[in-house]
């Protein structure tokens, strides 16, 4: 299934690869479209409502809401716990703006919480950081490693705050023999093209053991329509299509695959890198959504690698309570200096499924004889 030498691109070592993928996946790909095409179900239905018996599965959480992207996941899930303007939703400022954006689109005020050197939420910090308006505490999974969630839901249910796993990177990940998805009162994930689970465009889901909830929820993605004619509360269209859940239901066969093969690149990475600059933990429950070295240098390194024809990112150079959008919050430079720190160091290296080992050992030879240098 996987790659065993270097494909012809015009990168040596690409940051993802959706042609190696599609090539792998062609046939069953043209089968599933085949199948909605015939079916005439466009939006929700059988497909969407298999791919949520199977998150739920996954997760092994009791009910899945499948919706249109992740953001809309977070944004409903804050709505339908009913957190809105005076509330404050405690998040990492070292994540994707979605994470804070969710509780500014609702009216409600984002607030953070300094991350540990692990890139997690640092449960020391949450005791600190929760006043009498934290409303929601919503820990990210980043890079596909779960959070201290031990920790983190006993500071929570102390002060009776419900926990939303911000789940989007870490579909698959596990701490403690639990699922991610599994931990909080709901939980969001997103299949955005680049994650682990990917959808061939936006598409994303909830997972949680509240059944009530999760019945609200799937009225909120359809208009609050409870039947077809009758609305019981002013909802979103944030319907999944049927394609992407086609999609999604064909990569769930591979998740396992693709989990264990990204843990093999990690593996090869941290066998050359330790030593060289600081490297993640190689975690068993991480599925290595990204791959995030800290290093000195970083912009440096960087443009030395694409020289060399290695494609790397940086998730995310701008720690979010220092954008634009969160100045009328009163933030500044130096609030949260250990995330503020790691946005100068963390280089993102390339750790697709379709990667070689070749490419791998180049990657980490390029990046010694950078600072050989
Ligand atoms: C941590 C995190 N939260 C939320 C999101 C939002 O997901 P989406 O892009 O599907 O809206 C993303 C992904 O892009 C993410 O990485």
């Amino acid at each position: 299934m996987w790659r065993t030498s270097i494909p012809k691109l015009a990168q040596k070592v690409p940051y993802i690869d959706f042609s190696g993928q599609y090539a792998a996946e062609r046939e069953r790909i043209l089968a599933a479209v085949d199948r909605v095409f015939s079916s005439g179900a466009y939006i929700l239905g059988a497909e969407v409502e298999a791919f949520e018996t199977r998150m739920a599965a996954l997760c092994k959480t009791k009910a899945a809401v499948a919706v249109a992207n992740g953001t809309d996941a977070l944004v409903m899930c804050l709505r339908a716990l009913g957190i809105g303007p005076g509330d404050e939703v405690l998040t990492a400022p070292n994540s994707y703006v979605a994470s804070a954006s969710c509780a500014g689109l609702i009216g409600a005020t984002p607030a953070f919480c300094e991350i540990g050197a692990d890139q997690l939420m640092d449960p020391a910090a949450l005791s600190r950081a929760i006043t009498p308006r934290t409303k929601a505490i919503m820990p990210v999974h980043l890079t596909g490693r779960v959070c201290d969630m031990e920790k983190i839901l006993k500071i929570a249910a102390e002060r009776g705050i419900p926990v939303i796993e911000d789940a989007a990177q870490a579909v698959g990940a596990e701490r403690g023999g639990r699922r991610a998805g599994s931990f909080g009162r709901a939980s969001c994930f997103s299949f955005h093209p680049l994650k682990n689970l990917n959808a061939a465009g936006d598409a994303g889901a909830i997972t949680t053991d509240d059944e009530e909830l999760a019945e609200r929820l799937s009225l909120m993605r359809n208009h609050g329509l409870k039947s077809r004619n009758e609305v019981s509360f002013w909802g979103y269209n944030s319907r999944m299509d049927a394609l992407q859940a086609a999609v999604l239901n064909l990569r769930l066969d591979g998740l396992d695959g693709v989990i264990a093969k990204r843990h093999a690149n990690a593996a090869r990475y941290l066998a050359a890198l330790r030593g060289i600059v600081d490297c993640p933990p190689n975690d068993p429950g991480d599925v290595f959504h990204l791959f995030v070295i800290q290093a000195d240098r970083r912009d440096a390194l960087q443009a030395f690698l694409k020289e060399s024809g290695v494609s790397t990112a940086v998730h995310y150079p701008i720690p979010i309570h220092l954008q634009p959008v969160c100045a009328p919050y009163g933030y500044k430079k130096g609030d949260f200096p250990e995330c503020e720190r790691q946005s100068a160091r963390i280089l993102s290296l390339p750790i697709h499924q379709y990667l070689t080992d070749e490419q791998i050992d180049f990657v980490c030879a390029k990046i010694r004889e950078f600072y050989a240098r």
